[in-house]
C-alpha cells in the first residue's frame, strides 16, 4: 500500500512545550494525518526543544535578543528555516513573541495559534489573572488562524472550563492547559483532513464535526 503523505508541521515554542508534547503524542499514532518536521524556539533554553529532540525531531533555536536587523529580519530568518523544513502548517504553541506582519502574510492561512482565553475576551498577556479579576464564571482556550492583529483571526475551536472558588491564576491555567492539549491536536487533524474552511466574514466551519450539545451554569443549579 502506498504511504499517504502527512501534513508537515513546524511548531514554534518559547517555553516548556506541553502543547508541543500533546502534538508529538498525537503524531505517534499511525493514523494521525500530520507529522512534525521542525520545532523552533526563540529561546535557547526552551524546555520544549528537548521534547522535540527526544522524539527525534529537528529542533532549532535562534535567540531573538541581539539579532541584527530587528523583528522583520528575525522573522525572515525564521521563515527561511520553516521553508527549508518543508512545513505546510506553522503551529504557534506558546511562542511568546509577536510575529511581524510580513511573517503573517508569508504564512497566511497556514499559521495557527492557541490562546488561553475564550477570545475575543482577554487578549494579550496575564489572561488568567484578567479572567479572575473580571469575575467570569467560565474561562477556556481558543485555537485560531493568525492575522496581523494580536489574538484575533478566525476562531477554529474553543474549550470551556469553569472558574472555581479558590482559583488563582496558576490553578486556572492548569485547568485550561488540560483542554489545550485536547483541542490543539484535534484542530491540526481537522486541517490535515482538509475539513476546515473560513468564509469571507472570517467564520470557520469544520466539515462533519460533531457539534457540542450542552448548556452549563456556574455555580450550578441546585436540585429541586
Ligand atoms: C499555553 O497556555 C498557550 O495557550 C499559551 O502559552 C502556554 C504555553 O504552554 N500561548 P506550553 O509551553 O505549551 O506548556
Amino acid at each position: 500500500m502506498g504511504k499517504v503523505s502527512k501534513l508537515k508541521l513546524a511548531v514554534l515554542i518559547s517555553g516548556g512545550g506541553s502543547n508541543l508534547q500533546a502534538i508529538i503524542d498525537a503524531c505517534n499514532a499511525a493514523d494521525y494525518p500530520a507529522e512534525i518536521v521542525l520545532v523552533f524556539s526563540n529561546q535557547l533554553d526552551a524546555g520544549g526543544l528537548e521534547r522535540g529532540r527526544k522524539a527525534g525531531i529537528r529542533a532549532e533555536a535562534i535567540p531573538h535578543k541581539g539579532f541584527p536587523g530587528g523583528r522583520e529580519a528575525y522573522d525572515a530568518a525564521v521563515s527561511t528555516l520553516i521553508e527549508e523544513s518543508g512545513a505546510d502548517l506553522v503551529v504557534l504553541a506558546g511562542y511568546l513573541r509577536l510575529v511581524s506582519e510580513s511573517f503573517v502574510t508569508r504564512w497566511k492561512d497556514r499559521l495557527i495559534n492557541i490562546h488561553p482565553s475564550l477570545l475575543p475576551s482577554f487578549k494579550g498577556l496575564h489572561v488568567h489573572q484578567a479572567a479572575l479579576d473580571a469575575g467570569v464564571k467560565f474561562a477556556g482556550c481558543t485555537v485560531h488562524y493568525v492575522v496581523p492583529e494580536v489574538d484575533s483571526g478566525p476562531i477554529i475551536a474553543q474549550a470551556v472550563v469553569p472558574v472555581l472558588p479558590g482559583d488563582d491564576a496558576g490553578k486556572l491555567a492548569q485547568r485550561i492547559l488540560k483542554q489545550e492539549h485536547r483541542i490543539y491536536p484535534q484542530v491540526i487533524r481537522w486541517i490535515a483532513e482538509g475539513r476546515v474552511s473560513v468564509n469571507d466574514k472570517g467564520i470557520v466551519t469544520v466539515a462533519d464535526a460533531p457539534q457540542a450539545d450542552f448548556a452549563e451554569i456556574n455555580p450550578a443549579l441546585e436540585p429541586g
